[in-house]
């Protein structure tokens, strides 16, 4: 089978390599991929935004199944514009997408459907929402309505900081017309876990849970990332509160969407916060998480090609969806200076993968036989084991092989998952 994926950093590199388990598959190309994924994909210089160029692709290569990994190409109909010509293809449609690309969609739906989340208020002019923050609770949460680069969510701990966030975001149209509406929501506290779930509109299949690290230092401090590491499974997210989420949002988000008419088919994201008053929601995302996919796909006991490809089909509720019940650990190595100015260029060595240690290269280019860094975060280096204890260190041991010298790593990825584990 020829397998096309579109997108090109490190999770687009973990799928690759999953699904190139499954025995059927002869190639795969990425669109554009990136040069350390060029070691397991033929890479195609076309961007994951150019929809008629992609689809031009497929249908010249005549292939077999497409894989939409990231959200801007989710968002514009990707997924539409493949099937329009009859490729089979993993991914919501765009009217589905709409659940990560409108903050506004989602918290209404979930205001509709009664599903647990931060109360909120929308706006569409500058001097009601400014009104409305001169007696708001503080601290208090602004959110661009669009899609914003993981950029479009201010904590804010005053009213001055509030005023100043909406100002930027609908005055100064910071994030461009993502910011045309802006949501101000209640400020929720407790552990995050993310939850990425296959569901076809008939079934929801979550996949283990797991943490992410956001900010850019140690000890949670620094600028917000796109994500520094990430741990499976999250221990907060016991087998208790896995079904009071069942119950309460997976199975009712899925319910809300066929209700609207945008029956959800690909991987669902949920943000949740794990408040006193139980798990809500604080964001979802029409699409795997990065770097949440670098933990969870390893962890993946079946056979992820095909349970892609029954996720399309409406046949989920057939399919084996298995995790094992060991633990991983995924370390990002940026460029020095992410996420605010660095540099690109540097050459680096990679070890190779060990079976429970693997690589996933988010931003690098070919020169010749050399590779070199491109862009903030760079590599993925994740390692599985039958405990988290050892499979942090066996990702940090596996890091430190790597040869790059502009890169930076934390040093604490998963001590807060160990500490809640009592380790
Ligand atoms: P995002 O950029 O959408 O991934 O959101 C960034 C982060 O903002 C989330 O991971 C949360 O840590 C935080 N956040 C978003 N909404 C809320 C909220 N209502 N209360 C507290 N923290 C929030
Ligand atoms: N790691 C968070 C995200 O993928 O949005």
């Amino acid at each position: 089978m020829k397998i096309l994926v579109v997108g090109g950093g490190g999770r687009e590199h973990a799928i690759i390599k999953k699904i190139k388990e499954n025995k059927k598959v002869t190639e795969v190309y990425a669109l554009p991929g990136n040069g350390g994924i060029a070691a397991d994909a033929t890479c195609v210089n076309i961007g994951a935004k150019d929809i008629p160029a992609i689809v031009a692709f497929a249908k010249e290569k005549q292939i077999d199944f497409a894989v939409v990994a990231p959200d801007d190409p989710l968002v514009l109909g990707a997924v539409d514009a493949l099937e329009a010509e009859g490729f089979a293809c993993f991914g919501p449609r765009a009217n589905a997408a709409i659940i990560e690309g409108s903050k506004v969609f989602s918290k209404n739906l979930m205001k509709k459907y009664g599903i647990p989340t931060a109360t909120y208020e929308v706006f569409t002019e500058l001097d009601a929402a400014l009104k409305y923050l001169e007696t708001a609770p503080i601290p208090t949460v602004v959110k661009a309505d669009g899609l914003a680069l993981g950029k479009g969510v201010i904590i804010a701990q005053t009213r001055e900081e509030a005023m100043s966030a909406v100002r930027s975001m609908m005055e100064d149209r910071q994030f461009g017309e993502s910011g045309s509406r802006v949501v101000i929501e209640e400020f929720l506290t407790g552990p995050e876990v993310s939850v990425l779930a296959f569901t076809d509109g008939n079934v929801v299949r979550p996949m283990v849970s797991s943490m992410d690290h956001k900010r850019a230092l140690d000890n949670d401090e620094g600028l917000n990332t796109g994500g520094m590491g990430t741990v499976a499974p999250n221990p907060y997210y016991t087998a208790e509160i896995a079904n009071e989420c069942m119950k309460k949002i997976f199975l009712p988000t899925m319910h809300a969407m066929n209700a609207e008419g945008r029956t959800f088919r690909g991987c669902l994201y949920f943000g949740l916060m794990i408040t006193p008053d139980g798990p809500k929601v604080i964001e979802y995302n029409c699409r795997f998480g990065d770097p949440e996919t670098q933990v969870v796909l390893p962890l993946m006991e079946s056979d992820l090609l095909d349970v892609m490809m029954a996720t399309a089909s409406g046949t989920l509720a057939d399919a084996d969806v298995r995790f094992s019940n060991g633990a991983a650990c995924c370390v990002i190595i940026a460029s020095k200076g992410y996420p605010v100015k660095y540099e690109s260029g540097f050459p680096m060595e990679l070890p190779a993968d060990l079976g429970d240690r693997f690589i996933y290269v988010a931003g690098a280019k070919r020169d010749g036989e050399r590779l070199l860094s491109a862009g903030g975060r760079v590599l993925g280096v994740t390692a599985i084991a039958d405990t988290l204890d050892v499979a942090v260190q066996k990702a940090y041991d596996h890091a430190g092989k790597v040869q790059f010298e502009n890169g930076y790593c934390r040093s604490d990825i998963g001590a807060r998952a160990l500490k809640a584990l009592n380790k």
